[in-house]
């Protein structure tokens, strides 16, 4: 992952990098890095550290003077989270230098024939064999922007890379091989970052990088070429979307903050989407593709992590409501088991930041097989919505908690919009699209109705926060929420959770259960109810703890389980929008009563642009 930024132009570069690298640390916060170059003394600063911005900025020299810097938050893949190992990385004469997101594949050839060449490495990073790569042809008597050019050539995997040359202190370069990169261009200044959110410190104006490009903004001009030095066409965009400063409110942490927006979140995803009287949903992104839409044999969902939970809830009522043969694919798989999609196949790629590089590829994948794309996208003009052949962006508003919330929600209610637009134009009826539709509009009190329940929740995560393990159990459209429960819970507070359907514990999870393994199992009032409920006393008959959600105004489970909590109705396709909640509660609560940074969880990132 990582997040990188680089800046050239007239102002001082550091505070607008230190900025930038507090807007990007979502990305990855094991260390952080700078470099500055003072144009005026010819001199080179640089700072890294393993840790996070915070921190970084309490004990870096920051008055550094230079219009030139490049940073680095890193999200360790190569190597131990240490100093060495932090960006940037630099060549043997130390004056090559490189921030990198992503992998360079095939970094232990590069670097078995570097070393044979006499280079000498520091790091343990796949990155440094950038700097060194380009300082070997540079040695072989090549000019600067040709060695970076057959560098880029050799190595192989994904990367967003910013290279930086002291014997070139007017020349920044950005290059990009499935990694995101974009370049703002300012009045006589530049900037290159992971994501539109620093660019926005200083322009409006962007451009965006493909696959195999390599930016050389040189003297105050830039011009673009494909690595095999082809000049390229400019893709100009505009960030005509707001971009919101991080701020928590009068919450304590992002997560509480996001979870409570769940019910704005999901109003802000109907808004103007829903036209009641015909049952129908209007979605603008799918306008363009409507005909396509009506030959569609076949759905396959493909996302990762929190996302394809949303998915899994909306492969139950795609097939339930519009009929269509729908499923879903973990990214990271989609590619290995050759899935059979053609031109008659839906692939819908479902992604809170329209990064995640597994969720990318699986979208590419499906283009070269003809299939027709569609994102279900959070982050407006990223990767994956600028990708697919048409989008319905999910206007969840910024998430910032690493642990993904309340793009959960939103998910899982423009996959319901989808499933309308598809099932109206075949078998839905106007009766059945109505009686959605209505619902989903008094979802967001309902959410609301829960969130008022949060201190009770919070006294019962407290009461369970010394188990060890946590099982999660659910039927039908509840078992995707009894993973997305689980996820959580292992995200945030480190306590190991497992899911399964509630039917499939009797094939093994069962074994786990005694008086010390408690479970947290859905039981909403629905179709699977009393099935659920056989599962529950199958765990009372072997002292294991229960924790059920229901729908109010089910008494019964006071006497079976040791504690409930109470959703409202709604109808059942539609319950996964309510039971969610109180399992993202439960799991913030747990987290923070045993002390736990539920922002920045150790060891994970936000955006994972690696596969
Ligand atoms: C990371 C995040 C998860 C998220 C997953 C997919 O692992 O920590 O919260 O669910 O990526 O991310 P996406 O941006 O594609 O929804």
């Amino acid at each position: 992952m990582c997040g990188i930024i680089g800046y050239i132009g007239s102002k001082r570069a550091l505070p607008i990098v230190i900025e930038g690298l507090k807007r990007l640390e979502y990305r990855g916060y094991d260390s952080i890095g700078v470099l500055v170059y003072d144009q005026d003394k010819k001199e080179v600063y640089l700072e890294k550290q393993p840790g996070r911005i915070q921190e970084f900025v309490k004990t870096a020299q920051l008055d550094k003077e230079g219009s030139l810097a490049i940073g680095h938050t890193r999200w360790a893949t190569h190597g131990g989270v240490t100093k060495v190992n932090a960006h940037p990385h630099w060549d043997c004469a130390k004056k090559i230098f490189v921030v990198h997101n992503g992998i360079i594949e095939n970094f232990q050839v590069i670097k078995n024939s570097l070393v044979e060449k006499g280079h000498k490495f520091r790091s343990e990073t796949d990155t440094e064999v950038i700097p060194h790569l380009i300082e070997e042809f540079l040695k072989q008597g090549l000019e600067y922007k040709e060695a970076v050019r057959q560098s880029l050539k050799i190595v192989k995997g994904s990367f967003a890379l910013l290279i930086f040359n002291s014997d070139y202190p007017q020349l920044l370069v950005g290059a990009r091989f499935s990694g995101p990169l974009i370049l703002g261009v300012g009045d006589n200044e530049f900037i290159f970052a992971s994501d539109p959110t620093p660019i926005s410190l200083i322009t409006k104006n962007v451009i965006y990088l493909d696959d195999g490009e390599v930016v050389f903004v040189d003297k105050g001009s830039y011009t673009i070429e494909s690595f095999l030095g082809h000049e390229v066409a400019a893709k100009k965009g505009v960030i005509d979307f707001e971009i919101k400063e991080a701020d928590k409110g009068d919450f304590p942490d992002f997560m509480i903050k996001e979870i409570f927006e769940e019910p704005l979140a999901l109003e802000n995803t109907l808004r103007g989407r829903l036209i009641l009287q015909e049952g129908r949903t209007k979605l603008g992104g799918l306008e363009m593709i409507e005909e396509r839409l009506r030959q569609i044999e076949k759905v396959v969902m493909v996302a990762c992590g929190t996302a394809s939970y949303a998915a899994l809830v909306g492969e139950y009522f795609f097939e339930e409501y519009a009929e269509i043969t729908t499923e879903v694919d973990l990214a990271s798989e989609f590619r290995y088991r050759k899935p059979i999609i053609n031109d008659k196949t839906l692939v819908v790629a479902v992604s809170q930041s329209g990064e995640t590089a597994d969720t990318l590829a699986a979208v590419k994948e499906a283009k070269e097989k003809g299939a027709l794309t569609l994102g279900i996208v959070n982050v407006v003009g990223s990767t994956i919505a600028r990708t697919v052949d048409a989008g319905i962006y999910s206007h969840a508003g910024s998430e910032f908690a690493v642990a993904s919330t309340k793009a959960f929600t939103t998910q899982i209610a423009d996959l319901v919009l989808l499933m309308i637009f598809l099932a109206r134009e075949r078998k839905m009826s106007l009766v059945a699209g109505k009686e959605i539709l209505g619902e989903l509009l008094e979802l967001p009190e309902k959410m609301r109705s829960i969130l008022l329940q949060s201190d009770k929740i919070r006294i019962l995560a407290e009461k369970y926060s010394a188990y060890k393990n946590f099982l999660y159990l659910g039927r039908k459209y509840n078992f995707p929420v009894a993973l997305e429960g689980a996820l959580k819970l292992k995200e945030v507070s480190y306590i190991h959770a497992e899911a399964c359907p509630a039917g499939e514990m009797k094939h093994g999870p069962i074994a786990l259960i005694d008086e010390n393994f408690p479970s947290l199992v859905l039981a909403p009032k629905d179709s699977v109810y009393e099935k659920t409920i056989s599962n529950v006393q199958e765990i009372k008959a072997r002292k294991g703890k229960v924790i059920a959600v229901t729908t109010i105004g089910n008494q019964e489970l006071e006497r079976l389980v040791d504690d409930v909590i109470y959703i409202p109705q709604t109808l059942e396709m539609l319950t996964p929008l309510l039971s969610v909640i109180p399992l993202h509660l439960f799991a913030y609560y747990l987290a923070k009563k045993l002390g736990r940074d539920v922002d920045r969880p150790r060891n994970l990132a936000k955006s994972v642009t690696v596969e």
